[in-house]
């Protein structure tokens, strides 16, 4: 879906598909340096980063293993709450493991610092953070996150995996979503 077929809902668009695709390139290149001969397993959180995830793994020039976790930390609203609840775990046992997690955005960094936390506690051997994007001035934790996409304002945005209300996760480029939408 593109922004032409949602006319309205979008004031603005951060990222287009071609920005997103070059990115998340740049970001497999420095993975595949970084973890070179390494056995690698790259966990996405459920559901907003799945198209990075799809994406970022088909990109990699290397052997990787993929799961998933399930965490919720916002409702269907636009704040989050702070409070994290796993709704899916791994399915991997991580001990001893090197972990990369996939997420599609830092938001207050609540959720990520829990993650963060809860996958060190199990005995990874190195557990760290990709994430396509980071709202800066809406960081409520610091969080030692070792590839960040691009940073963006702190609106809400949708797009690429980022649903407001489950709607708007097949848009293919990522776009500020229009205040009328939620208020
Ligand atoms: P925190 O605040 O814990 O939030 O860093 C991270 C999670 O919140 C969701 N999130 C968003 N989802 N547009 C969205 O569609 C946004 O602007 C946004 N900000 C935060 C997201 O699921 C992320 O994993
Ligand atoms: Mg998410």
């Amino acid at each position: 879906m593109d922004v032409s077929d949602i006319e309205g809902d979008i004031t603005e668009v951060l990222l287009t598909e071609q920005q997103i695709a070059e990115k998340i390139a740049e970001l497999a290149r420095r993975i595949e340096a970084d973890y070179a001969g390494q056995n690698l397993l790259i966990v996405g959180v459920l559901r907003g980063a799945v198209m990075v995830m799809a994406d970022l793994a088909r990109e990699l020039r290397m052997h990787i293993e993929m799961d998933w976790m399930a965490v919720s930390s916002y409702g269907s609203g636009t704040q989050s709450s702070g409070v994290v609840r796993i709704l899916k775990d791994l399915d991997t046992d991580i001990a001893g493991r090197t972990v990369l997690i996939v997420e599609d955005i830092i938001d207050s960094g609540l959720t990520l610092s829990w993650l963060l936390a809860n996958l060190r506690s199990r005995g990874a051997e190195s557990v760290e953070i990709c994430a396509l994007l980071r709202k800066p001035d809406a960081v409520k934790v610091e969080i030692d996150v070792k590839y960040i996409g691009h940073d963006i304002p702190n609106q809400f945005v949708v797009g690429y995996g980022l649903d407001y209300a489950e709607r708007y996760r097949n848009l293919k480029s990522i776009g500020i979503l229009a205040p009328h939408v939620y208020s």
